[in-house]
């Protein structure tokens, strides 16, 4: 509740007038969920302000594990809020799409859930700009109607996620990783800091393009995720195969104990290092290459 009063008072400070809050429940990158009391604290202070909730529940399908996933929308009923404050009621929002829990990216399907009819009225106006095809929505209906594939789809879907991040996790621990506790989504949010050069959001820049350049492998550095400590990274590991996250995490090994046998990342690197390291550039695939290729040619000039 504080850290949203700072932020209400810091846009009031900027003149900046607030018209709502956004979350993103089930959270990315730190793959945890609202709780019940959160949701209220939101409620509370959106009635408080008389602010929108736009809440991003994108994620809703990856709980994997409790407490289970409570959507905004569950918890404004609770409340009673259609009767009660049906203002706020009608200042609730949910956005959603098919990318995450059906891994369906490239289909393109998204929707917005709200009771606020002006809401819907230019949402639905503005869906002709990125209409979905028929074959896709015969598709969908097809597969969405069916509850036993469905039902299956998630259960299957959920346990898998639980595995993997487990495999992960532990992977990470025998590197001295620790991950923050999580129970949804496709990524883990990793504690790195004791391998940054310094207490910096440069540090982590260096590390994430070392990690990038040296290892072969791409996280999302905490800074680009607003992270206000450096040190932090979301680790994505739904689409690996088993094999690919074991070779990562052998990789990851081999970095973490090289680290500390040199020193930290800021130290230079020996010749025999540097002939591995381009050795592996060569490896990398394409469009890590590609990704990367201006960062490594930076780090090594
Ligand atoms: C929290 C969140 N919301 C929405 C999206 C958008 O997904 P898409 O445009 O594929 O539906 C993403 C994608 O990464 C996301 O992480």
């Amino acid at each position: 509740m504080s850290a949203l009063e700072d932020a209400y008072q810091s846009a009031q400070t900027l003149n900046l007038k607030v018209k709502g809050v956004l979350i993103t429940n089930p959270s990315n990158p730190l793959g945890t969920t609202m709780t019940r009391e959160e949701l209220n604290h939101l409620i509370t202070f959106a009635i408080a302000k008389n602010i929108h909730i736009i809440s991003d529940e994108v994620f809703a399908g990856t709980v994997f594990d409790s407490p289970g996933f409570i959507s905004i929308m569950e918890a404004a009923m609770d409340r009673r809020l259609e009767n009660e404050n049906p203002d706020l009621w009608n200042r609730i929002h949910i956005v959603y799409s098919l990318s995450k829990d059906l891994g369906l990216p490239g289909f393109r399907v998204g929707m917005i859930y709200s009771n606020n009819e002006t809401v819907v009225s230019a949402a639905t106006r503005m869906s002709s700009f990125g209409l979905v095809s028929s074959q896709t929505q015969y598709l969908l209906s097809n597969m969405l109607a069916n509850k036993k594939f469905t039902s299956k789809y998630m259960k299957e879907n959920q346990k898998r996620l639980k595995r993997k991040r487990e495999m992960l996790v532990s992977g990470l621990r025998t590197s001295g990783m620790e991950c923050l506790k999580s129970n949804a989504g496709l990524f883990c949010w990793v504690d790195m800091r004791h391998l940054l050069s310094s207490n910096s959001f440069e540090a982590e820049t260096k590390l994430w393009k070392t990690i990038l350049c040296e290892v072969g492998l791409n996280m999302t550095a905490g800074e680009s995720c607003h992270c206000s400590e450096p040190g932090w990274f979301r680790v994505c590991f739904a689409s690996m195969s088993q094999a690919t996250l074991q070779i990562a995490m052998r990789r990851l090994r081999d970095f973490s104990e090289r680290s500390s046998c040199s020193g930290r990342i800021g130290n230079k690197i020996s010749s025999q290092q540097q002939n591995m390291s381009s050795l592996r550039r060569k490896l990398l695939s394409n469009w890590v290459h590609k990704l990367s290729s201006s960062e490594c040619d930076e780090q090594h000039r």
